[in-house]
């Protein structure tokens, strides 16, 4: 299945998503300088700079996303770290085709902070979500999750690394679930071979 991989900055879910060999047709940054464009290159994939700042509205810079996405043939986009809200044309365009991976185990610590924020709360666990774009923020059916615990003395970034590891097991998986047809889509819920993903 023709892929699409939409990024902010380091790029390493797309580096998960290339050493599993989905066949990723196209790589978007919206921001110039993200290191994950060098990883693309290095894997001989198209790449795209499509800077936010150079449209008028969110609108125009979504449309500008979806013509070079259908221009490379791409059926499935995953955002790995894109750091732009998107709206809502542009998630209902790709309702069921488009993808993210959230660093918390959603519903809970949706938006940004999130590890910081789960230290915080004391929580004893966190880990990852693979999930179906939605209007609402960090929202939309879930496909995959991983758990990982949390330590007495984590800091956010050690806790970010324990759960980065999980993020390039899961992101891959899901994808590649996606592309065998296995995953659909009822009641607003994930079904994998029929039965509910989470
Ligand atoms: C990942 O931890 C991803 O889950 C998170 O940003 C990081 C990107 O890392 N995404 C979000 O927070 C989305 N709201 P990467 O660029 O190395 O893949």
């Amino acid at each position: 299945m023709k892929t699409a991989v939409l990024i902010s900055g380091r790029g390493s879910n797309l580096q998960a998503l290339i050493g599993a060999g989905i066949d990723i047709v196209l790589v978007i940054s919206n921001v110039p300088d993200a290191r994950g464009l060098g990883r693309a290159k290095k894997a001989g994939i198209a790449t795209a700079v499509i800077d936010h700042k150079d449209f008028d509205d969110r609108e125009t810079f979504d449309q500008a996303m979806t013509k070079a996405i259908e221009d490379a043939g791409a059926e499935l986009v995953c955002l790995a770290g894109f750091m732009r809200i998107l709206s809502d044309d542009f998630i209902k365009h790709w309702w069921d085709r488009l993808i993210n991976i959230h660093p918390s185990l959603l519903p809970d610590f949706k938006g940004l902070d999130v590890h910081q924020r789960v230290i915080d709360a004391r929580a004893n666990q966190s880990g990852c979500t693979v999930h179906f774009v939605r209007p609402e923020m960090d929202s939309g059916p879930i496909i995959m999750q991983a758990t990982v615990p949390v330590m007495a003395n984590d800091d956010a970034g050690a806790l970010a690394a324990r759960i980065l590891v999980q993020e390039h097991i899961i992101y891959p998986k899901a994808v590649k679930l996606i592309a065998e047809g296995r995953v659909s889509v009822e009641d607003d819920k994930a079904l994998i071979d029929g039965s509910p993903a989470v």
